[in-house]
């Protein structure tokens, strides 16, 4: 059952997923710091790892709590004792709802966020039937149009949400998510900024009529610490840092801060072509994002999956006036890959040490939790 322990990651069967467990470690630790330097509680996202045992890892190393997308997420969280969720998306339905009772059976302390006065005053008679408060968040549109209310209506519908008693409304989440990936970080400062100083005021509206307002959290990997300049923000929530996506290797930062830890092998399984070779890693274990792989074991070959499909890979020389040859049959090449997608494609992540031994296999448990 556990015989890939003590193996070198090359011979790991492919496609598979591997974590340098020192990296993961790093990137956690560090950013528990830089965040506790400038006075923001940390919330990580789970969206990326979807593992309840790297969730731990970020609580034993001064996390808050988690968030979680979805309330099937928060639910395996719950089961495996996580306690301080966060769902950052509406729930809507019966189905949902009824979950979400079960969630606050387990985990009183969780958080929704709501965006919606119908849904929270459903919510609400769920609530008063079964005698149980909810903790919920305000969710405004930073701008992305996807959930979340227009900013001019936040401290309407604040009024309206502390009416319902069973809702207790603890604050604001305000996510930027299309201003994270931007490469100068200038640009990216004053965008954030922009937006993130108007959910202050807003803030400061609440405060000044006298109602509570202690959360306000928002911020990915992208933007944390530029945000974290804003007196107003109390926490951040960025996910993708701990195992590094293949994304954000590409855009300005403040100071070069996290390192790629999670990573794909692939193996080459047909070189009949002078031109290129076939690797075993298609669209079905890499998500297709407009990033492309880097095959960071050998720099001079490129990954295409234009051609090959579902299950198969193309790799070819990017180089053809240098020495390096195609890789040979039945060789690992090891990819930094696009991480969130990617990962909800696999059942686990080896882990391994600094010299490549894996060393233990942890459940990617959250997987295929898009309910
Ligand atoms: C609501 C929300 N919060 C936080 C994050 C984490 O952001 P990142 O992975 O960019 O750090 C995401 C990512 O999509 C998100 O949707």
């Amino acid at each position: 059952m556990n015989n890939f322990i003590g193996l070198h990651q090359s011979q790991l069967d492919t496609p598979a997923l591997i974590i340098n467990k020192t990296k993961l470690l790093n990137n956690i630790q560090l950013m528990h710091s830089l965040t506790k330097n400038k006075n923001v509680n940390l919330r990580p996202h789970a969206k990326t790892h979807k593992c309840t045992t790297i969730a731990k890892l970020q609580l034993e190393n001064g996390a808050i709590g988690i968030c979680v997308t979805k309330i099937s997420e928060a639910l395996v969280m719950a089961k495996a004792g996580i306690k301080g969720l966060l769902i950052t998306s509406p729930v809507v339905t019966t189905t949902k709802m009824n979950n979400l009772i079960a969630l606050l059976r387990l985990a009183p302390d969780s958080m929704l966020v709501i965006d919606n006065l119908e849904n929270a005053i459903q919510l609400n008679e769920l609530l008063q039937k079964n005698n149980l408060p909810l903790n919920v968040l305000i969710d405004i549109d930073a701008g992305i149009g996807r959930t979340g209310i227009n900013m001019v209506n936040v401290v309407d519908f604040v009024s309206q949400i502390i009416k319902l008693k069973n809702i207790n409304f603890m604050g604001l989440q305000c996510y930027a998510g299309h201003i994270q990936h931007i490469p100068n970080l200038q640009e990216r400062r004053a965008l954030s900024h922009n937006i993130l100083n108007k959910v202050s005021k807003i803030k400061l509206k609440l405060v000044f009529q006298q109602i509570k307002c202690a959360i306000l959290t928002g911020s990915g990997t992208g933007t944390f610490s530029l945000d974290a300049e804003i007196n107003e923000i109390t926490e951040v929530q960025p996910g993708s840092y701990c195992v590094m996506d293949q994304e954000y290797n590409n855009i300005e930062y403040k100071e070069q801060l996290f390192v790629t830890a999670m990573t794909m092998l692939t193996t080459v399984i047909s070189t009949n072509h002078k031109t290129h070779v076939t690797v075993d890693a298609g669209t079905k274990a890499l998500y297709k994002v407009d990033t492309k792989p880097r095959i960071i074991s050998h720099p001079h070959l490129s990954y295409d999956w234009d051609y090959f499909g579902d299950e198969h890979g193309k790799v070819f020389n990017n180089n053809t006036s240098n020495n390096h040859t195609l890789p040979q049959l039945g060789e690992t090449l090891e990819l930094a890959v696009a991480c969130d997608p990617t990962i909800n494609l696999f059942d686990y992540f080896y882990i391994v040490d600094e010299n490549g031994i894996v060393i233990d296999r942890w459940n990617i448990d959250l997987r295929g939790c898009c309910q």
